[in-house]
């Protein structure tokens, strides 16, 4: 397969993967969105094959995780862990020093994954994300520092 329609496959069954996961509209990722992040030199990611994926932005001296997401039957199978630690080795080779994150205030499974890899809370977000019934949540900003 050529590699620009490889590209456009992966954005998809990321933008698939996302939709089984976040259900709410405020949050929704869609494939062309998901292709202008992977199209971007400055953005990587970790999947493990129809199961999971990690973006990560690249930026001066910082990294970002844009999002992650594993699909509901394959959840709670270390799937998630193992995807973020390789995200997090691959940032490590680069400049970056410290990686950023935000996830719902309401998000369990993803503040304790991120604690799980050495993420601590360091900020918050009142009524950053917009969820159902025109209610919103709060988002909970995390810092890794990689180099002290
Ligand atoms: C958050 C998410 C990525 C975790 O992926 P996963 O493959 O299920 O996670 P793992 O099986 O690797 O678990 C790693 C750690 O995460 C935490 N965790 C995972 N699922 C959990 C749950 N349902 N409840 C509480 N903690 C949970 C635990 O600390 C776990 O470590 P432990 O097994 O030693 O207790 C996954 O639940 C998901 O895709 N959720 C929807 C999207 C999302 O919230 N993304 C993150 C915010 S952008």
């Amino acid at each position: 397969m050529p590699k620009e329609k490889n590209i456009v496959a992966l954005a998809k069954s990321f933008a698939a993967i996302h939709k089984t996961c976040f259900g709410n509209p405020g949050i929704k990722f869609s494939s062309s969105f998901i292709l202008s992040l992977i199209e971007n030199p400055n953005v990587k990611f970790i999947e493990q094959e129809q199961k999971g994926f990690c973006l990560a932005r690249l930026s001066n001296g910082e990294a970002e995780i844009i999002t992650m997401a594993i699909k509901p039957e394959f959840q709670q199978k270390g799937i998630g862990y193992s995807i973020l630690i390789k995200t997090i080795q691959l940032i490590e080779k680069t400049s970056c020093k410290t990686i950023f994150l935000e996830v719902a205030s309401d998000n369990v499974a993803g503040i304790r994954l991120y604690s799980k890899a050495g993420f601590n809370k360091c900020g918050i977000r009142k009524d950053y994300y917009q969820i159902s019934n025109g209610k919103k949540a709060d988002a909970i900003i995390m810092k890794k520092t990689l180099v002290e």
